[in-house]
């Protein structure tokens, strides 16, 4: 498959995108990490989602990517998966235009966000897939094709009956390994205590990765501070990183 970007601009003036998609995942045969939340644009987050989206989207399909081809360029490749509104991915693809990023989002608003943010920082080196990260690991991204892998504050999902929609679980992790080259990073990041000696136990229990410390990683100045995260730490709660390398 080549590299070309295939998004089109929405249709929907309302400022809906997503039912369309969901639509056709309701069969996809897994539990999904994500409740489809209204997903409302601002004016500016619709112009600009309208502008990048066809220069910069990778629409879903289920066959594998020709990353170099995408990018146009061979380059170390790390994927981001649930980027929110993408403050933390452009502030990394901006400092780092050395490497070359994927976005994968399912919420429209964030996408447009982060559609704005690229166009005024001038990002060549980002892409976004509008879907689930799930099927987009599992169905287009080849194995050994990823220098790193970030999972930045994932839906803690709290109530223990909802704990099967967490993103980091063993089969999810085992599929990531794959996709990683050997010495190839995945770093996940979360405000929940619970959740990240989850994400700890799981990483450490897959043979195809190994640790990066003892136990929870220092934050790696690559990773900024969110404001979320600011004003949680200033209140004293936690933030716990886990990065793992493949062998
Ligand atoms: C709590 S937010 C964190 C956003 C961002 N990483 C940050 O640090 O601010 C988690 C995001 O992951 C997205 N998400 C969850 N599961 C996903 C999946 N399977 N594919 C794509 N995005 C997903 C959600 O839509 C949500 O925007």
């Amino acid at each position: 498959m080549s590299g070309a970007p295939l998004i089109a601009p929405p249709g929907s003036g309302d400022g809906i995108y997503a039912e369309g998609r969901e639509a056709g995942l309701k069969n996809a045969g897994h539990i999904k990490s994500y409740v489809r939340r209204a997903g409302r644009m601002s004016e500016a987050q619709q112009r600009y989602y309208a502008e990048m989206m066809p220069k910069i989207g990778l629409a879903y399909a289920p066959q594998p990517l020709d990353l170099a081809a995408v990018y146009g360029r061979n380059a170390p490749k790390i994927l981001e998966i649930g980027f929110g509104m993408g403050e933390t991915t452009a502030k990394i693809a901006d400092a780092c235009r050395d490497n070359d990023y994927l976005g994968v989002e399912v919420h429209v608003p964030g996408v447009g966000a982060l559609c704005k943010q690229v166009a005024e920082r001038g990002l060549a080196n980002l892409r976004i897939c509008q879907h689930d990260a799930v099927e987009v690991v599992r169905d287009m991204l080849p194995e050994a094709s990823l220098d790193g892998i970030h999972v930045f504050f994932p839906d803690p999902w709290h109530k223990a009956r909802h704990n099967k929609r967490r993103l980091i679980q063993p089969p999810f992790v085992a599929l990531l390994a794959t996709r990683l080259k050997p010495g190839g990073y995945l770093h996940c990041a979360t405000d929940w205590e619970e959740y990240a000696l989850q994400m700890l136990a799981v990483l450490s229990a897959e043979p195809a990765l190994a640790n990066t410390a003892d136990g929870f990683a220092p934050r790696p100045d690559y990773r900024p501070l969110t404001k979320f995260e600011n004003r949680g730490l200033r209140l004293g709660h936690g933030v716990w990183d886990v990065i793992f390398v493949k062998k």
